[in-house]
């Protein structure tokens, strides 16, 4: 049976993450890491799995201890990416590349690939990881970097900030326009995009600065090492991915693909519009893209979607949002 996630901190202050108890031990051959910088971070420091195969319920838990990550946001962001990329019958996901190490395939067109999966929950426009058409979408890219810092010179005076967020998100979305033939940018990818962008400035800031500028030299930290910088403490204060919207709003994009190779940028109204929508988010994931993978299952792939499903819902429930139920109750 998966096991559930866990409730917030008890004690949801500061503190030192990069403690004696988690010291930094390098990934060797056999252990995996992807494109999420932070649980590359997590794992590298024993907060989770040294070889990057945990369960979701685990990833809940590290997120919070080790970034102060908001319960909620904690929830919603692992189960949103466990239902599609993870295994449901075993609880296990790989934080980066598919390995039969999760368990069995579970069968198509569902992979259970881990979060290196394009597509599913990994897309385009990431920071610091290329477009998977144009190649790598996991290990950390010098030259994406480089741009990353051009912007935080030019906007954030030599910080990565709020306002650097919103150019440089902008600009990868007009980057993969212009590069990328296969460039697509529709819900779940379309929210993760701004989440990813403003978590660095909620999150990676130390505790005790709090102040919203993030230093270049902490970035390349956690972006390319996938390491706790030296006495990192964490946010003051549970925090989740709060002021994505403002991203949004100083250059809004509607979500959609390059339909004919490059610069042929089409929206598509099919998919949800509304950033601020958690509800909406919910519903057109257990409603469209889980069932996507998951057409017609049965047995204990049936029962695990369906108890997976309602941990993604307790994530919002207290908003007014209704449960639904594809696969039954
Ligand atoms: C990117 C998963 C928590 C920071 C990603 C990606 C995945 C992912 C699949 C790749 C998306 C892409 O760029 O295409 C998750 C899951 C989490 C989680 C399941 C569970 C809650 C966090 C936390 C932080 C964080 C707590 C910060 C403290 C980032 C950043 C990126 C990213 C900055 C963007 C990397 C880039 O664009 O180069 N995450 N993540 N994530 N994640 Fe996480
Ligand atoms: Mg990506």
């Amino acid at each position: 049976h998966p096991v559930p996630p866990p409730g917030p901190l008890a004690y949801g202050g500061t503190k030192l993450i990069n403690d004696a108890r988690h010291p930094f031990r390098a990934p060797g051959r056999n252990d995996i890491r992807g494109p999420c910088p932070a649980l590359n971070a997590l794992a590298s420091h024993g907060y989770i799995n040294h070889n990057g195969i945990v369960r979701p319920s685990e990833i809940v838990a590290a997120v919070m201890e080790g970034f102060n990550m908001e319960n909620s946001v904690a929830v919603f962001t692992t189960y949103a990416a466990f239902l599609v990329d993870g295994n449901l019958i075993t609880d296990k996901i790989s934080i980066g590349q598919s390995t039969p190490r999760t368990g069995p395939r579970p069968p198509r067109p569902a992979t259970a690939g881990g979060f290196n999966t394009h597509n599913t929950f990994e897309g385009d426009t990431s920071m610091t990881r290329l477009d998977a058409h144009l190649g790598d979408n996991h290990n950390f890219n010098e030259k994406l970097f480089q741009g990353f810092i051009e912007y935080s010179k030019k906007y954030g005076g030599g910080k990565y900030n709020l306002t650097v967020a919103s150019e440089y998100r902008f600009k990868r979305f007009q980057d993969s326009i212009a590069t990328n033939s296969e460039f697509s940018i529709v819900a779940p990818r379309f929210y993760t995009a701004y989440a990813d962008a403003v978590l660095p400035v909620n999150l990676w800031v130390d505790g005790r600065q709090d102040d919203g500028q993030l230093d270049l030299e902490v970035a390349r930290i956690f972006f390319e090492d996938g390491r706790f910088p030296h006495d990192f403490h964490r946010a003051a204060r549970p925090t989740g991915t709060d002021n994505e919207i403002v991203l949004f709003e100083d250059h809004p994009i509607e979500p959609g693909r390059n339909v004919k190779g490059v610069n042929t940028y089409k929206p598509d109204y099919s998919t949800p519009q509304k950033l601020d929508d958690k509800c909406l988010q919910y519903t057109y994931h257990v409603n469209h893209t889980v069932p996507s993978l998951y057409p017609n299952p049965k047995g204990p792939l049936l029962e695990s979607l369906k108890i997976n499903m309602g941990y993604l819902f307790s994530a919002i429930k207290n908003t007014g949002c209704e449960e639904i139920f594809p696969y039954g109750k």
